[in-house]
């Protein structure tokens, strides 16, 4: 396969760059390093790889362009973005400039110069708005359909909220639309929460990371002031790993015939979720202390429950995740102490 990825030194983007390289593929990597930890990222991959590495910004069509033209690859694997709802309320402009627009150049460049190419994007369940019509009940330490064991699937009506959800949305149906009207090979991924090592966990974004890394923080100082939560703890996702994520792209381009011009819930499943108060309850009892925290005003849209159906996945991509939520934590323990380690040196 060769394969450009954009976005490929953020935290996704490089833990599929390392799976690829590991089979042989060709890699192209194509970033802005605009986030924090991406210029890491790209080091680690060049630790163990020539990767080619392209710095250019999805805004730029003249950049997008180029770097098609050049690589003309299978499949891009379009993973850059403005990925954080809270920055997109402060920066309306620059998230609709970077998923929109950003997304739009990359299918104009397939459109114009490589037609062939599959695109597989990385959208988002901020698409579905905030599933007010789900039939919740609030139990001790989370919310769940009264129907128990009802996932969300992708007949589930699209309802954009907050610039984040617009801008997400309106490239994953650009996404779906030049499938349509161009014969284009794309594929939509909807996800929710993904985690694992390589993501540098920030307050805005990454929230198994962030809380894994305030637990760490608070074993090694007692003493800190105690870390927010939004909302009050109860609201479910589904975690997926971020080794079953990078199966999903690669499932999604194996299977491309079946896939394109489709969206796909994808994430951890029943089994997997897990809600602010339980992962918090999990640190306490793995790292036997009492956590210090404070609870801030809920998000604008956030959902109170969100569990993927990977029921189409299953059947058109023959995927389905395989971590469990616990062998992730401790794997995500494991990075999140590497990096406290890191900054300490
Ligand atoms: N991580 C999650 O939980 C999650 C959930 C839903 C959707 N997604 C989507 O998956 C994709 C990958 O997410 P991630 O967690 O790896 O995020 P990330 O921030 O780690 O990676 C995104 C990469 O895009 C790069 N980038 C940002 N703006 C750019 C621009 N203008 N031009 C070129 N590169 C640019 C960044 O430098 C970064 O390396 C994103 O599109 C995100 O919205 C992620």
């Amino acid at each position: 396969m060769n394969a450009l990825i954009t976005g490929g030194a953020g935290f996704v983007g490089s833990n599929l760059a390392e799976y690829l390289i590991s089979r042989g593929d060709q890699v192209t990597v194509f970033d802005s390093l605009a986030r924090h930890g991406a210029f890491e990222n790209l080091e680690w991959l060049r630790s163990f790889s020539k990767v080619p590495f392209t710095h250019g910004d999805v805004r730029n069509a003249f950049d997008v362009e180029q770097i098609v033209r050049q690589v003309m690859p299978d499949v891009i694997f379009h993973l850059a973005g403005q990925v954080a709802m809270t920055t997109s309320v402060q920066s309306p402009r620059r998230d609709f400039e970077i998923n929109v627009l950003g997304s739009i150049n990359v299918l104009e460049a397939v459109r114009q110069y490589t037609p062939g190419t599959a695109i597989i994007y990385a959208s988002s369940n901020k698409v579905y708005g905030n599933l007010d019509h789900l039939d919740l009940v609030e139990a001790g330490t989370r919310y769940e359909p009264r129907q128990t064991g009802k996932a969300v699937d992708e007949s589930t009506a699209i309802e954009f909220h907050t610039p984040y959800g617009c801008s997400k949305g309106a490239a994953d149906q650009y996404m779906l639309d030049y499938a349509r009207g161009y014969g284009l090979k794309t594929v939509v991924f909807r996800h929710s929460t993904i985690y694992g090592g390589r993501q540098f966990a920030t307050y805005d974004q990454g929230w198994v990371g962030w809380f894994c890394r305030q637990a760490l923080e608070s074993k090694s100082n007692p003493g800190r002031a105690p870390f927010t939560v939004s909302g009050d703890g109860k609201q479910v996702r589904d975690l997926l790993h971020v080794s079953d994520a990078v199966r999903a792209y690669v499932a999604a381009y194996e299977n491309i015939a079946d896939g394109c011009g489709n969206a796909f819930n994808i994430g951890g499943g029943f089994e997997n979720s897990m809600s602010l108060l339980e992962l918090l309850q999990l640190l306490e009892r793995k790292l036997e202390l009492k956590l210090q925290y404070t609870h801030l005003p809920w998000r604008q849209s956030d959902q109170k429950f969100f569990v993927a159906d990977n029921g189409k996945a299953s059947k058109l991509l023959s995927w389905k995740p395989s971590t469990s939520k616990e062998k992730g934590i401790e794997s995500t323990l494991a990075w999140e102490s590497q990096c406290i380690a890191a900054l300490s040196k």
